[in-house]
Formats: structure tokens, sequence, C-alpha cells
């Protein structure tokens, strides 16, 4: 679904010098996997989101990604104040043309699935840090993406809400029992190796500045997962202490 081959991004820095942000990087990422990365700030990491949705151009090597473009969640809060919550999640239908009475229904749904029912007519300034990730997460559902990129969304909550949030996003993820194949494609950028290991099939160590894959771990809890639970599983701490070894 994504296949990146030596992809590099240059950007022009200081007094005519070229800074090279990213790569060459090979990646590849099959439809319906769930793929975490992390990496040290300024790696690269949101270079490459941008790059797979279409909002950079490389400046060398080969990238495909499926047919449709894919959704960003961008980092820190990407809320659009001067809508309400009703209004942010049921954008990207306006966007597509989607007749009122569908929305509304996609809208109440999703609103539904991240527990802000109630909050449909507040504005996003009313809201909590948690609350505007879950409208977040209802936008980026509701437009059913192929590909959701979605960079460190929960990186500036606290422990409890990034737990719930975790939650939330497997069980959207994972779906109704039984259907693993109409799983989104999610490339998932964090700087928690915790959680990279609750919420990947795989998760990929990038390295500093120009930033490269450099370790491959897979993932081999079974879902549907507990992020609390898992935690208690000597595995994941086994893993964790390797993803840690190779980010130093
Ligand atoms: N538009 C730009 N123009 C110039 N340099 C840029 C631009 N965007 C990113 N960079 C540089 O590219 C490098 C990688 O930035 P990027 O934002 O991808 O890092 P990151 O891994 O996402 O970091 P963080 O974990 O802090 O979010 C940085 O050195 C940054 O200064
Ligand atoms: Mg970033």
């Amino acid at each position: 679904m994504i296949v990146a081959q030596q992809l590099t991004k240059d950007f022009p820095g200081p007094e005519g010098v070229t800074v090279r942000a990213l790569g060459p990087l090979d990646l590849h990422i099959a439809s319906g996997e769930f793929v975490c990365i992390v990496g040290p700030s300024g790696c690269g990491k949101s270079t490459l989101l941008r790059l797979i949705a279409g909002l950079e151009r490389p400046t060398a090597g080969a990238l495909s990604v499926g047919s449709q473009t894919p959704t960003l969640v961008f980092q820190g809060d990407s809320t659009f104040p001067w809508l309400t919550v009703y209004g942010n999640v049921e954008y990207p239908l306006r966007l597509r043309g989607v007749p009122e009475k569908e929305r509304e229904a996609a809208v109440t749904h999703k609103l539904g699935l991240v527990g802000l029912s109630g909050f449909a007519e507040a504005y996003p300034y009313q809201l909590s840090g948690g609350m505007k990730q879950r409208v977040a997460l209802a936008r980026a559902w509701v437009a059913d993406p192929e590909i959701l990129l979605m960079d460190e969304p929960f990186g500036a909550l606290d422990e409890q809400t990034r737990m719930a949030l975790q939650h939330e996003l497997l069980r959207l993820w994972e779906g109704p029992q039984g259907a693993p194949h109409s799983r989104k494609t999610v490339l998932f950028v964090t700087h928690a190796i915790d959680e990279a290991l609750a919420l990947g099939d795989r998760v990929l160590v990038m390295s500093a500045a120009p930033g490269r894959i450099v370790k491959e771990v897979r993932v081999p809890f079974a879902r549907p997962r507990d992020a609390i639970q898992l935690k208690r599983d000597p595995l994941f701490g086994e893993l964790a202490y390797e993803l840690w070894q190779s980010l130093k």
C-alpha cells in the first residue's frame, strides 16, 4: 500500500546550504497493516508523513501510495476553531459533497464512538486536549480513508488520557470482530515506545536526522488488544528494551 525506495527530502538551509531532512529511506507497508514509527526529535518523521500525504515532493527516490490520497492527522491540535465539534467531523464529508442526511448519520455515529455525543454543538476552545484529539480521530475516521497517517496524535496528553485514546483508536481500527479485511492501513508516528508496542503490528525505528529505518520489530501480541493488560506481559518489557537500545 505504501512503498518508498531511497526516499530522500532536502530543504534549503541557511546561507544557501542544503539540509537533508530525510533518507535515503526504504519502507514497505502492506494493506491493512498498523505500523508505528519512533525516532528522535527532528529525524524527519513529520517530513515522511507529509511526503506520503502528498504535501511535500521528494527530492529523490520513489514513493507509491495506494489509489486514494491518504488522510493526515497533524501533529498538535488540528481542530478547526471556527467550527463546532459536529462541524469539524462533518467537514470532510461536506468537501466530498455527501448529502446532508448521510452526513448526519455518519457524524452522529462517529461522535458516539469517541464519546462526544453530548458535545456536538461545543467549539474546540470549550474542550480539553483529549477531547480535541477525539474530534480529530472522529474526523479522520468519518472520511473512511484507505490510508491514515497520524503524527504524534496523543503526544501532548497526560498518561491517563493517552491510554484511553489508544484504547479508542484500537477499537476503531480493529472494528467489529471478524472484520480484519476492512482495516485501514495506518502509519502512526509517536515518541513513546510503549504506545508503539500497544498499537502496532510492526514498530520501525528511525535514526537521527537524516532519518532512515534502522530497526524493525514485529509485535506479536494478539488482537483485540488491551493497552493496559499488555504492560504486564514480560515480552512487552523485553521488546521495549530492545527498541530503546536501537534508539540510543
Ligand atoms: N519546510 C521546511 N523547511 C526547512 N526545513 C525543514 C522543513 N520542514 C522540516 N524541516 C527540517 O527537517 C528536519 C526534520 O523535521 P521533522 O519535522 O520531519 O522532524 P520530526 O522527526 O517530525 O521531529 P519531532 O519529533 O520534533 O516532531 C528538521 O531538521 C527540520 O528543521
Ligand atoms: Mg514531527
